[in-house]
């Protein structure tokens, strides 16, 4: 499961995100009372038209705004998104890529070049540990900023710094990035953030917009998965009973990569 499920179920936002979301979740009350976004499981049938899947294939997908994953069963679109789920990687790692790999490669996909020293905020969360990864991938030099505890979980993501936002304020120091990405949202960085950047240097937040979930994207994440150039964070995992615990802790906004919700 993932913050936006957590937003979605306490309608948390403002302003004009608010009559947006609204439209899309339903007026009143939810048009789809079962939450959830991200789902990976096997097929149980297809429809007579269907080629591209079979009964019995290993997926991994997004529905973004059908919900209902929080579920046993649930009819997808086989023009959806979603893909074979990569052979390397059981269900709980393959359910705990798509979303944060999804927002983050749409943001750096674009503005990271090879060589750029990239800055990546929040970079223990599902957004942050894809993004690390991505950049890496991307060529970039990266800098992750995190808490204490999540210092070590960065590096072996493959960043080539870390900063503890609790004892350094990144702000503060000489270097000086391309690109800064803050991928834990909300918290407002952008001002402090221009002195940390280079004279054409870019700052992005994920809150900025409304990323567009793409299916080349899952493609590249999955090829990216298989050739193990990027691997998932599981953080914990809860049977559907214990949904309220699992969102409690979401909500937090402290979790590490993604938190897997278990339907028998
Ligand atoms: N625009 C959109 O449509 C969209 C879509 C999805 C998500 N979002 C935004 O993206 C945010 C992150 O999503 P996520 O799924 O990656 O969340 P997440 O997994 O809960 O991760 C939250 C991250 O924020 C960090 N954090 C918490 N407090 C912090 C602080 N005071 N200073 C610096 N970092 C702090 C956490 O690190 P530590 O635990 O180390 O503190 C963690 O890395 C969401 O909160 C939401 O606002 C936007």
């Amino acid at each position: 499961m993932t913050a936006s499920d957590c937003i979605v179920r306490g309608y948390k936002v403002t302003g004009k995100s608010w009559l947006l979301m609204g439209l899309v979740l339903g007026i009143g009350k939810p048009r789809n009372p079962i939450l959830g976004m991200v789902y990976a499981g096997e097929v149980e049938s297809v429809g007579k038209n269907v080629t591209s899947f079979k009964k019995g294939e290993q997926v991994v997908g997004c529905d973004r705004f059908g919900f209902g994953t929080y579920a046993e069963y649930k009819c997808i679109s086989s023009k959806g998104l979603l893909v074979k789920k990569a052979a390397n990687v059981n269900f709980e790692e393959a359910v705990a890529i798509p979303y944060g790999g999804l927002i983050a490669l749409y943001y750096l996909k674009r503005n990271v070049q090879s060589g750029q020293k990239v800055l990546i905020y929040g970079a223990s969360g599902a957004i942050g540990t894809a993004a690390v990864q991505l950049a890496k991938y991307f060529g970039a030099e990266v800098t992750g900023v995190c808490s204490t505890t999540n210092l070590e979980l960065i590096k072996s993501l493959g960043a080539d710094k870390v900063i503890d936002y609790t004892k350094e304020d990144f702000t503060h120091s000489e270097e000086r990035y391309n690109l800064i990405f803050n991928a834990a949202g909300k918290r407002k960085i952008k001002l402090q953030c221009k002195r940390a950047l280079t004279k054409n240097g870019k700052h992005i937040t994920v809150d900025d917009g409304s990323p567009t979930l793409l299916m080349e994207n899952l493609i590249l994440l999955n090829n990216l998965i298989e050739k193990g150039q990027i691997k998932a964070v599981v953080d914990r995992r809860y049977p559907l009973e214990q949904i309220v615990e699992a969102h409690r802790y979401v909500e937090k906004g402290h979790k590490k990569g993604g938190v897997v919700v278990k339907v028998k």
